[in-house]
């Protein structure tokens, strides 16, 4: 969660900060706040400025004095977990006589005991946060080395930081540090740059070091140093950032939800360039980092994630037992973790994030790596840190994704999943003649995508209809019931509106008596042995007065003429159907989020990457 900012430089740091935060503002947006060591001629303040704002980045900009001086400093968007959203706990936090200022990503979990402490020496806390206790421990150690006082800091900390840090008695000088949550440093050409992720940075420099736990990093306008743990310095690795900065503008489009909505078919065709060997019906996955020997070793799958990914976890689990015929489980990356799990040789772990910084997920593929578990990532952000962990890995390569709500990145993490499961497959029983057949129908899916998403006037007028509805149910068997879930989690996180995604043989063991004429269902109905069986199911809801909204081939006029309401979607294999049969609940949700005034990008309570447990 939180974004980070930081700039030391010959430019005025203060406009560069409150643009990074912009960029960053997915990340947390509930109150935002900068530090700026302001140059000693400037009369509104003592060495460091501090200036913070509840609410969006906006309300940060408009607080922030053009003129501000200054050439230094650090800024933060925050998602509060301790304390509430006011000013006051808004970061950066400074120390009692304003000389340290400190942004903080994460959650100190000793504060209160070390809160204790430095107010018995005489310490004036002034917030609720426990990220404040950073900026008194590096006061309480500073004796002239900013580096020095911040590690001595780190070693009362318990928890996960991201940590940037300036001191007002050394000029042009940022100290960060990073212990379970990401920060990179920018190297640009006579300045630098601290952010926790790219995006903040992308405008001035596409030359980053990601730094890794346990590393601390000073920055000059000239130089920078890393060092480790234990004090060693670190030789840094300069990664090039591909991504252009319009990939993270809205390019025309209402909201980047909108756009990652409609670039799909684009997105989908990059999961899978490159990556189709058809005159041998194989996939090429360059990045696993396994031989052939290896993997054929596997004997069974397992997948790590939270919400949207782990959604796409449960459909490539499902392919890859139905098609691959390899056992496959996905399980949430938050309940694993604590469960003391049993790590069996043989099994393939898949880590699947789009931002790469999930906390239950990282963690808990800590805890099987560390029981000498294989786990490959399927990540979208490059350099993220689950990405670098995994001992391999796929990227879905989906570019930029900005709207809290994920889209474009699951239909990506589903493209990977179908070439894993499409490699494994081969390796046991699919011919090569199915190969060709299974890879020539992945190939049509960027154009079935863009058919689907031609139905983007009647899913409006649709939602209009039902988006005054309180409650929804989200219906779907085999491999449209993760669909269903997900079609769920999107009305929800930005709408607001109640919805359950359940499978739809299970709704009459107990939700069915949750439906009324002011419930509608929306099904997903498969083209293959499970369509029958859906019907019946979409029968019992309509016997007993709900509105249903049915989604299916568009060839199905049988489902057309029983619901309510028909979204037709290209006919295709339905092993595909995952695809075409989210993009009208992508575009429902959307809509309904709109027609209901929503903040569609940036939605109540949630950030885009979730790095605290
Ligand atoms: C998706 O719309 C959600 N915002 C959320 O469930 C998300 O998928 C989850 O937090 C996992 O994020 P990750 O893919 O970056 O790990
Ligand atoms: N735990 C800190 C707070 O509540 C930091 C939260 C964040 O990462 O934004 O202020």
């Amino acid at each position: 969660m939180c974004g980070i900012t930081g700039y030391t430089g010959p430019k005025q740091a203060s406009r560069i900060l409150v643009d990074g935060l912009k960029r960053l503002e997915y990340r947390g947006y509930d109150s935002a706040g900068i530090a700026v060591q302001t140059d000693p001629a400037d009369q509104r303040a003592n060495a460091l400025t501090v200036i913070k704002r509840v609410g969006k980045i906006a309300s940060l900009r408009q607080a922030v004095p053009k003129d501000l001086s200054g050439h230094c400093g650090i800024g933060h968007t925050r998602w509060a977990t301790h304390g509430e959203v006011n000013e006051v706990n808004a970061h950066p936090h400074a120390d009692g006589s304003n000389r340290i200022a400190i942004v903080h990503n994460g959650i100190i979990e000793n504060y209160l005991s070390l809160k204790g402490m430095l107010e018995h020496e005489g310490m004036v806390f002034a917030s609720q946060t426990d990220s404040e206790v950073i900026a008194h421990l590096v006061a309480y150690h500073y004796d002239g080395d900013l580096e020095a006082a911040l590690k001595a800091a780190l070693k009362h900390l318990k928890g996960t930081f991201g940590i940037g840090c300036v001191c007002s008695q050394e000029p042009g000088r940022i100290v960060g540090a990073r212990n379970g949550s990401p920060l990179v440093v920018g190297v640009g050409d006579g300045e630098m740059f601290l952010a926790s992720d790219v995006n903040a940075m992308l405008a001035h420099t596409k030359r980053v070091v990601y730094l890794n736990d346990g590393e601390v990093v000073s920055l000059w306008p000239h130089d920078f140093r890393i060092s480790d743990g234990d004090d060693q310095s670190v030789d840094p690795k300069i990664d090039h950032v591909t991504w252009e900065l319009d990939a993270i503008e809205k390019e025309g489009f209402g909201c980047y939800m909108e756009k990652e909505i409609f670039e799909q078919p684009d997105s989908i065709e990059r999961a899978l360039k490159g990556r189709m060997d058809s005159e041998y019906g194989l996939a090429k996955l360059g990045g696993l980092n396994l031989s052939k020997k290896e993997l054929h070793a596997m004997q069974r799958v397992r997948v790590i994630a939270a919400g949207t990914s782990w959604h796409a976890g449960l459909v490539g689990c499902h392919l890859v037992e139905s098609i691959a015929r390899l056992p496959a489980l996905a399980e949430l990356a938050s309940e694993l973790r604590y469960r003391n799990p049993v790590v069996e040789p043989g099994t393939l772990y898949l880590s699947v994030s789009q931002s790469g910084e999930t906390a239950d997920t990282l963690y808990a593929m800590r805890e099987v790596q560390r029981r000498g578990g294989t786990v490959l990532g399927i990540c979208n952000v490059v350099g993220s840190t689950i990405a670098r962990e995994s001992d391999g890995g796929i990227y879905v390569h989906s570019g930029p994704e900005i709207a809290v709500a994920s889209t474009k990145a699951f239909t990506s993490q589903l493209a990977a999943f179908y070439l894993l499961t499409l490699s494994l497959a081969r390796m046991h029983d699919m011919s090569h003649h199915d190969g060709s057949l299974f890879l020539s129908q992945l190939k049509a899916i960027p154009g079935l995508v863009k058919r689907a998403l031609e139905q983007r006037d009647l899913i409006q007028a649709l939602a209009k209809k039902y988006c005054h509805c309180s409650d929804f149910l989200f219906l779907g068997r085999g491999l449209l019931y993760p669909i269903a879930l997900e079609g769920a989690l999107k009305l929800k996180e930005i709408s607001y509106i109640h919805a359950e995604g359940y499978a739809a043989g299970e709704i009459k063991h107990g939700p069915i008596a949750l439906v009324s004429p002011q419930t509608p269902s929306v099904f997903l109905v498969p083209n293959d042995h499970l369509r029958e069986k859906t019907i019946t199911n979409l029968k019992e809801i309509k016997a007993r007065g709900g509105p249903v909204i049915a989604i299916a081939s568009e060839k199905d006029l049988e489902v057309a003429a029983i619901a309510d309401d028909f979204i037709p979607v290209p006919d295709c294999d339905s092993r595909f159907q995952p695809f075409t049969m989210i993009v009208p609940l992508q575009l429902f949700a959307y809509f309904c989020a709109l027609e209901l005034g929503r903040d569609v990008d940036q939605p109540r309570n949630l950030a885009k990457s979730v790095t605290v447990e």
